[in-house]
């Protein structure tokens, strides 16, 4: 039986052996937010796949909300990557970051002298997150942030991702998903600002647009994908009626901008709830760009999935972790 997940592929300009993605999976092994000699050893391990997206990565120190993820912003970090990239690319394999800055979902505790927790609004998540320090906290209220931090944050996003050229990555992925920083502004249980950054679709969606932006800018559209979790529920988030019609918008403006792919967040197998088929279908057609189905799959799924046009390529999580 042939398998369409096994055969080659191109996304943008490059070549990938299979169809197989390893999705993005926080493993909290960055001592000092530095990538190290066992990441390396770990992502190399794993180049099997067609492509690899690396674990959650703050492009800033205030987006380093948890403990031991890894930093993308100085040079520090940009050694520590390129070791990582460097092995995985001896390997066969293809890698882009996944830039992921925390906003509410933070902790002091875990951050650097100097960061702040910061968000669109004032308005604490729910729930506890873990620290070295003093084990499960309540997560804090995030300070508003000012236009001058909302500027402030696009442009780390875009210096992240020149370093992540540098570091020697392919590509990177913006994590617009799951509650963090970009989707706070998509969101309305966390965004609840009255100026042109919250209210309207058009207003929530703009930090992600200007995010892309400003990213595109830096390297090029061909390496810049992004992340989304419509309907999501990690880390507070909350379904509003408006959900379809905001994610449609975004993804006209991420066709004027000619990104390289979405990947779609589905994580009922979970616990959470479904993105309709419907809502997917919807996605999957207004994108010009490349589409990586996610949550839930095996083999058989990815191939029936593929087989029918749902998606370009499938990203598996929990199965990489297993050693
Ligand atoms: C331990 C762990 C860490 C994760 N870390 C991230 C992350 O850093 N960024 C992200 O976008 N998703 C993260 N996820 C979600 C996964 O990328 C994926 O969407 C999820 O595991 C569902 O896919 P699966 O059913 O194939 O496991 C994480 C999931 C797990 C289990």
């Amino acid at each position: 039986m042939s398998s369409t997940l096994f055969t080659p592929t191109q996304l943008g300009g490059l070549s990938l052996k299979n169809r197989i993605v390893m999705a993005p999976l926080t493993r909290s092994r960055a001592i000092g937010n530095l990538p190290n000699a066992l990441m390396a050893q770990y992502y190399r391990l794993r180049a099997d796949a067609g492509l690899i997206i690396t674990e959650g990565t703050s492009p800033s120190p205030n987006g380093l909300g948890y403990a031991r993820i890894p930093g993308l912003f100085d040079k520090a970090q940009v050694r520590g990557w390129r070791r990582v990239t460097d092995d995985v690319h001896q390997a066969g394999g293809r890698i882009f970051v996944q830039l992921m800055h925390t906003g509410r979902v933070s902790h002091p505790a875990n951050m650097p002298a100097g960061a702040s927790v910061m968000a669109p609004s004032a308005v604490a998540a729910q729930g506890e997150m873990w620290t070295d320090a003093d084990g499960m906290q309540p997560h804090p209220a995030p300070r508003e942030m000012s236009e001058a931090d909302i500027a402030q944050a696009i442009a780390e996003y875009a210096a992240s991702a020149k370093l992540a050229m540098q570091a020697g990555f392919d590509g990177v992925e913006l994590h617009a998903a799951n509650g963090y920083l970009i989707d706070q502004f998509l969101n309305t249980a966390s965004n609840q600002r009255k100026d042109r950054w919250g209210g309207s679709i058009e207003n929530r969606i703009r930090f992600a647009v200007e995010v892309a932006e400003a990213t595109v800018a830096a390297i090029g559209a061909e390496r810049v994908g992004m992340r989304i979790s419509p309907y999501g529920v990690f880390n507070g988030q909350v379904p509003d009626a408006e959900m379809d019609e905001l994610y449609l918008r975004l993804i006209d403006e991420l066709n004027a901008l000619d990104l390289l792919y979405i990947h779609v967040v589905d994580h009922s197998a979970m616990g959470a709830p479904e993105v309709s088929p419907a809502l997917k279908a919807k996605l999957r057609a207004r994108f010009k760009g490349q589409y990586i189905l996610s949550g839930g799959y095996d083999v058989a799924r990815a191939d029936a999935d593929l087989d029918a046009q749902r998606g370009d390529l499938v990203a598996f999580g929990r199965l990489w972790v297993a050693n």
